[in-house]
Parts: structure tokens; C-alpha cells; sequence
């Protein structure tokens, strides 16, 4: 609905790209409600925090964050006689509703993952009349919130599209399962449809998003149950659309139709992030996850094969409860073996409500942050040769966006390296031949072929 609101919005993601997602379907019904973006926080007449529960820090960063809106709010007041609402949407809002508003009571909404298509209906009800209190909402609908929301909007050249939300699988240490409920599969029409519209609006580049997208199941037409893979080939087929890739993958749920994938649809990038969590199967089993280290690297082995030039990466935890030496050992030796060109390693950390919080043996905080270190070293050494291998080499780049010097501009190679680049004509949101040039741990640098 279009009303006559010149306001404008301000929303701050943490956490991972399924918060990106939403943010910008936020966005999205926002816009539609007649507000527009602001990147200044001290412009905005709403703003709202889209929030991450799954480590401690990650929390706790919310409540800094708050305490400084409110510091904000009262100036704009003060100064300007204009009203900030202030809004919290998101894991943490799942987990901690009561917290977030005991904890900071100047909050004017709290509201769910999964009923975040509420928002436009809060905003009309908190601008109608001023309420004293804030409202939450952490209501775990049957009806899925992706009925209720606009058609989507441009994201650039590069996209997420949501298929998947929720987990089952109760890995011990996450809050995932809890803060984003049970999975949920978009039928494949919704999805397919979204995709023609990104397409329509720019994009050149699909992320399928899901917390467990390899456990996709929609619905196609028929009604009959359709896998990830079926998924994928069909959103290779539409036209305008240059790049795919697909994200969070489960080992276990890696089944040998969406490996071929990987060898059947050219514009699937070779590149996939796999989650390990752990080399030591006792710390696997520990952790719930239904893989051992074996049934990885023959889940590897197979992408490997299915294409050659496929590369992986993947998350690591250190100083799960009762992890040993041996057991860290093991971790090094499964990056070895697989040699990621990318990861993302973390301390463990105890969530509340988790079964690994209360677990016997927890690990001292000074051996955690010894093991990451380590881990991380190596972790580096890997990405950097890779990045050092791709020197002199030639390879396309989705121009994203402009970098800090003038005639800069910063793309995604199919490995999802940065590269910088020089350039006198080239613009942002197409693919180009660079050739790379020089390269660090974190980045490349090339130029225009
Ligand atoms: N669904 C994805 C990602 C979940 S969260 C998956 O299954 O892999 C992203 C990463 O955060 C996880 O892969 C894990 O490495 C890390 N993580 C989750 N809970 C954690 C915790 N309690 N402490 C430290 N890291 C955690
Ligand atoms: Fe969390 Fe495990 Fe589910 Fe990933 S698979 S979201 S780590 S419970
Ligand atoms: Fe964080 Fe929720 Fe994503 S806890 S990692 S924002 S699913």
C-alpha cells in the first residue's frame, strides 16, 4: 500500500546471509510502504537492528548498539523535535524478547524471523497512536511469511533468494533450530518466479540461500516433492542469468544428483562452502552432526571428481566441550586433505538452552584461542597459495562495486576472491575477462583483458 510517508529507514545486519536476505525484503515492504533508505543513522525515522544470537558476542554487540540509538534518538528529539522508532528484528529477538525489552524498554518493536511481514502493520499502529510499550512478536506461524510479502526489489548484480528456512538438525552447540524453527521449503513456482524478477531487475548472479539448502524439498506444480537439485537446473534455465551458487550445504544431506550438478550446469560456480565443523569423529558424534570425517572426504572426493576446478570452504569450531590435542590434531589434518581455499573459524561458544552448554570438560578459554590461532595460520596458508596460484591466470569478474581509488572497482571471481581492478571504461554489474596481476591472503588485483 502507498501512503504519503516521507520518512526514511535504517536497517543494521549482523549475523549471516539469510539476515542479509531478509534485511532487504525488509527493505523491500518498507519502500512499498512509502519510506525511503538512508545509510545515516541519525536521518532515519525508523531503525531497526536485524540481529544474530549465534555466539555470545554476536549478542551482546546488540545491546552497545542500542544503548547508542537511543543516545541518538534523544538528540533528534531534542534538536530536531522529530520521533526515531527504534526496532529489533531477528535471532535475538527469538531467543531473548523478554531480555531485549527488559535490557533496553525504549525498544518499539521486537519482532521474530518469521514474522517479520508484520513490521508494515506495526509501524502503522506505533505512528498511529504512540504506544508506551514496546510490542513483541516471536509467533512461529503455520502460514509461512514469504505469502505476505511484496514482490521483490533490485539487490544489484549479485542476489540472495531465500528457498529454505529452519533446521532440524540440532547440532549440540547452535541456536539455529530454535531462533528459525523447524525447515521450511518455498515451493519451486515462488522461487522460480523471485529469480525472474531479480534476473528482470539487474541480477547476474543467484545465491540460494537456506540455514540446510541441500534439504530443499518444494513443492513444483504438481505438488510433487522436488529436491535442491531439480531446483538448480531449473534456475539455470532462465535466461539473463549468468551465475549460481547455493548456501549452507549439510554433509550428509550432499546427495550424489546435486554433486553431478557440479559437473551438468556450467554456471554453477566451482566453488562450494561445505561446513566440517570438526576432523575428530568423537567431536562430530558429540556435536550431533550426522557425518564422520570419512563420510566427508568421500562426499569431497566425489565433488572433485563431478568438476575439477571445484574448490571448497568451510566453517571450523574449536574447543567444543571435551576436545583433546588429538582431537584438534585431526581437524588440521582434514584441512590438509581438502586444502579450502576460504573458511571461517570460531571459539566455541556456550549458548544458553543448548545441549553442548551444559556439557562436561568445557574447554579453557586460553586453549581455545591457541587452537583457532593455529588453525587459523593454516587456514591462511591455504587461501593464499591458492590466491598466489591465480596469479597470471585469466578469469571472469562480476563487477560489483567501486572501490576507494578512482577508477577502481572491486568484483567477485568465480571463487568468490575480491579483485581489484583498474579501469578507464568498465562498468559496475557486468562480467569481464581480468587477467590477475598480484594477490594476497585476502585479495587479488588484475586487470581489464
Ligand atoms: N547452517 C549452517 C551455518 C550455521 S551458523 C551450517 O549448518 O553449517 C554458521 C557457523 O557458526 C556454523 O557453521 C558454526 O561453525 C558456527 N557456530 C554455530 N554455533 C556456534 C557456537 N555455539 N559457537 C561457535 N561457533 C558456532
Ligand atoms: Fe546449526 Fe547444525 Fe542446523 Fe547448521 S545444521 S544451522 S550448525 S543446527
Ligand atoms: Fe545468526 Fe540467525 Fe543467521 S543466529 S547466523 S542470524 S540464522
Amino acid at each position: 500500500m502507498e501512503t504519503c510517508v516521507s520518512e526514511k529507514y535504517f536497517i543494521k545486519t549482523f549475523g549471516c546471509q539469510m539476515n542479509v536476505y531478509d534485511s532487504s525484503r525488509i527493505a523491500d515492504m518498507l519502500e512499498n510502504e512509502g519510506y525511503t533508505a538512508t545509510s545515516k543513522q541519525s536521518d532515519a525515522d525508523i531503525v531497526i537492528f536485524n540481529t544474530c544470537h549465534i555466539r555470545e558476542k554476536a549478542a551482546e554487540k546488540l545491546f552497545s548498539d542500542l544503548g547508542r540509538a537511543q543516545l541518538i534518538a534523544q538528540e533528534r528529539q531534542e534538536n530536531e523535535g522529530k520521533t526515531t522508532i527504534i526496532g529489533v528484528v531477528g535471532c535475538v529477538v527469538q531467543a531473548e524478547d523478554t531480555q531485549i525489552m527488559k535490557r533496553a524498554p525504549f525498544v518499539d518493536f521486537a519482532v521474530g524471523p518469521l514474522v517479520y511481514h508484520k513490521i508494515p502493520k506495526l509501524l502503522r499502529d506505533i505512528r498511529a497512536h504512540r504506544r508506551q510499550e514496546g510490542v513483541v512478536d516471536t509467533d512461529f506461524p503455520a502460514i509461512s511469511k514469504f505469502d505476505f510479502l511484496p514482490e521483490n526489489k533490485a539487490q544489484g548484480a549479485c542476489s540472495y533468494l531465500a528457498v529454505q528456512e529452519g533446521c532440524n538438525n540440532f547440532c549440540t552447540y547452535c541456536v539455529v533450530p530454535y531462533t528459525r524453527g523447524a525447515e521450511y521449503s518455498r515451493p519451486v513456482a515462488e522461487v522460480l518466479k523471485e529469480a525472474r524478477r531479480l534476473i528482470a531487475t539487474g541480477t547476474l548472479e543467484i545465491n540460494l540461500l537456506g540455514q540446510n539448502v541441500n534439504s530443499y524439498h518444494g513443492e513444483d506444480e504438481n505438488g510433487q516433492e522436488r529436491g535442491l537439485a531439480y531446483l538448480l537446473h531449473k534456475i539455470a534455465e532462465l535466461d539473463g542469468l549468468k551465475r549460481i551458487r547455493y548456501t549452507t550445504s549439510y554433509p550428509a544431506d550432499m546427495n550424489d544428483e546435486l554433486i553431478n550438478c557440479h559437473r551438468d550446469i556450467p554456471i554453477l560456480m566451482p566453488y562450494l562452502h561445505l561446513p566440517v565443523q570438526s576432523g575428530s569423529d568423537k567431536i562430530l558424534k558429540a556435536m550431533n552432526r550426522r557425518h564422520t570425517s570419512g563420510d566427508y572426504l568421500r562426499v569431497v572426493e566425489k565433488l572433485y571428481r563431478a568438476n575439477p576446478d571445484l574448490k571448497m570452504s568451510s566453517d571450523f569450531i574449536v574447543g567444543f566441550p571435551d576436545e583433546t590435542e588429538a582431537d584438534f590434531e585431526a581437524t588440521l589434518s582434514i584441512v590438509k586433505q581438502v586444502q579450502y581455499i576460504q573458511a571461517f573459524s570460531f571459539k566455541y561458544s556456550r549458548r544458553p538452552g543448548t545441549p553442548a552448554a551444559v556439557m562436561e570438560n568445557q574447554v579453557e578459554e586460553k586453549v581455545k584461542k591457541e587452537r583457532l590461532e593455529i588453525l587459523q595460520n593454516l587456514l591462511f596458508s591455504y587461501q593464499e597459495k591458492f590466491n598466489q596460484a591465480c596469479v597470471g591466470k585469466v578469469m571472469p569478474v562480476l563487477l560489483e562495486q567501486k572501490g576507494r581509488h578512482k577508477g577502481q572497482l572491486i568484483g567477485r571471481t568465480p571463487y568468490m576472491q575480491n579483485l581489484h581492478i583498474e579501469t578507464d571504461g568498465a562498468n559496475i554489474n557486468k562480467i569481464i575477462n581480468a587477467k590477475v596481476i598480484s594477490a594476497t591472503t585476502n585479495s587479488l588485483s588484475g586487470k581489464e583483458l
